[in-house]
């Protein structure tokens, strides 16, 4: 991509969208030691709670959990503490909670990253209008203005789709990190994500995270599809 300068290679996350702790550790066995980084999710920490994040930091596994915190500053600010305690490397919050709330999660958060979902990747531009009332909203303009809000409330990252995560990277450089969710192999199947990337677009957009979901987690041989989207990804 014009004018930019890629430092790094994303780093992959795994998503443990699975029912219950004893589905996650089947797969992080079945993915083995090649894979260090778990997503844990509404699904799983629902059911699981906080057990779920002790179990994979007690394997030496780095977590991040993925809560779309989006509340009050205070009941955000508390929850942030809790994540944090729980040795989360980083957390989500929701950028359109507002400027105070998003402090108010970097201050609780202390050492955990605070990351800030701006569009949900099952948006298209469309939907996104339709669904805040705007007619002509587009999704891209309001990533860029969430993140420069993000950014300047002391958030580690955003989350995007991989089609932003480009300009964004432009925009912030290393200052603001990127997740980017939707990954789909060439060809896999899109299911309920709308902006979805291949994992040679996430990492020529200079994404820093991506999150892996179903392209491993769905496949017949997890191990072999994670090994395959860590060389595409470089
Ligand atoms: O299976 P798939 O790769 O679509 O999984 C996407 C994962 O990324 C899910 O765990 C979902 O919660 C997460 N995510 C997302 N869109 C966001 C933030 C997180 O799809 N904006």
């Amino acid at each position: 991509m014009a004018g930019l300068v890629i430092t790094h290679s994303p780093t992959p996350i795994i998503a443990l969208d699975l029912p219950t702790l004893a589905d996650a550790k089947a797969l992080v066995a079945r993915i083995g030691p090649r894979a260090d980084f778990y997503k844990v999710g509404l699904q799983l920490f629902t059911r699981e709670g906080p057990a779920a994040v002790e179990w994979l930091r007690g394997e030496s596994k780095r977590v991040f959990l993925d809560l779309k915190l989006h509340d009050i500053p205070n009941t955000v600010r508390r929850a942030a503490e809790s994540a944090a305690a729980l040795g989360a490397e980083l957390l989500t919050i929701h950028a359109i909670g507002g400027e105070a709330m998003m402090r108010a999660a970097v201050d609780g958060a202390g050492p955990t990253g605070v990351i800030a979902v701006t569009v949900l990747t099952s948006f298209d531009d469309a939907a996104y209008a339709a669904a805040i009332g705007v007619p002509g909203t587009t999704v891209v303009d309001t990533v860029l203005r969430l993140a420069d809000r993000a950014r300047a409330c002391g958030a580690r990252g955003i989350v995007c789709a991989g089609t932003e995560a480009g300009a964004v990277r432009r925009a912030h450089g290393d200052a603001l990190g990127t997740l980017v969710p939707g990954l789909r192999p060439p060809g896999a199947p899109v299911n309920d994500q709308a902006r979805v990337a291949t994992p040679r677009e996430v990492r020529d957009a200079g994404a820093t995270w991506v999150i892996v979901g179903r392209a491993v987690t769905a496949a017949s041989d997890p191990a072999q599809a994670y090994e395959e989207i860590c060389v595409a990804l470089g």
